[in-house]
């Protein structure tokens, strides 16, 4: 096992889906996996393997936050040979333009995160971007669908409640379209060891709005995310 991921060495897939919540992972991989078996419960954040169209997938949750998506990013990718990792999650957003349980895949995160300011002895503003052949996969298979999908750039903020709500009107008139909170450390790590990321997001909460996703439309456009989100890891 690794530090924080319970499983043996070819327990988990080389295509993670990472939903940051574990019981979302628990519900992705009874939902829509054949043969899920749970190979982790380190910590409460579980982790399954199975096969979607006959496929190997796991789903492995991350956790809230750059620090815990990075920790477990890190170790799918060099503990467990993980290559293709799909963040699956939810996003406020920060446009007009976005509705409630709108489908988001993003192709670049701007973040507040201080990680990659360490990194880069804060001589550098990295520009953490999806993998092009992924997003443009997602964007095929989400029409092939009949799902619509909106393609920008979000923001990956380290703090969910925020007293600079300004910022975030600043940002949405530079086109960024929605606010989550892992998909900079995703984007990050991933291309540090080249492999492929995605974020893909289902639209649960509009800051200006105020609107909030009910749960029965919540599992709905969830459902429609990670379909997009599997089928784009088995492409
Ligand atoms: N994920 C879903 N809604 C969010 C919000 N308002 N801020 C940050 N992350 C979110």
């Amino acid at each position: 096992m690794s530090v924080h991921i319970g499983a043996e060495q070819g327990q988990i897939a080389e295509r993670v889906l990472m939903p940051g919540d574990p019981l979302r992972a628990k519900w992705i991989a009874e939902t829509f996996l054949e043969d899920a078996v749970c190979y982790t419960q380190v910590r409460g954040m579980l982790g399954f393997t199975g096969r979607w169209k006959g496929v190997e997938v796991s789903v492995q949750g991350s956790g809230m936050g750059m620090p815990s998506a990075a920790i477990y990013t890190h170790e799918l990718i060099t503990e467990y040979g993980a290559r293709t990792l799909i963040r699956v999650g939810s996003c406020g957003a920060l446009t007009d333009e976005l509705r409630l349980g709108d489908v988001v895949a993003a192709i670049g995160s701007a973040t507040d995160s201080n990680m990659n300011r360490v990194r880069f002895d804060g001589l550098i503003d990295y520009a953490p971007v999806a993998d092009f052949g992924l997003l443009r996969t997602a964007v095929d298979v989400a029409a092939g669908r009949g799902t619509p999908i909106t393609v920008g750039p979000i923001l990956a903020a380290d703090a969910f409640y925020t007293d600079r709500p300004d910022l975030y009107d600043s940002l949405a008139d530079y086109g960024i379209l929605a606010v989550e909170m892992e998909s900079a450390a995703l984007y990050t790590i991933a291309a540090r060891h080249r492999a492929r990321a995605l974020t893909v997001l289902t639209v649960s909460d509009h800051i200006k709005r105020g609107e909030k996703l009910g749960a029965q439309e919540r599992e709905q456009g969830f459902t429609r995310m990670v379909e997009i989100g599997l089928d784009t890891a088995i492409a």
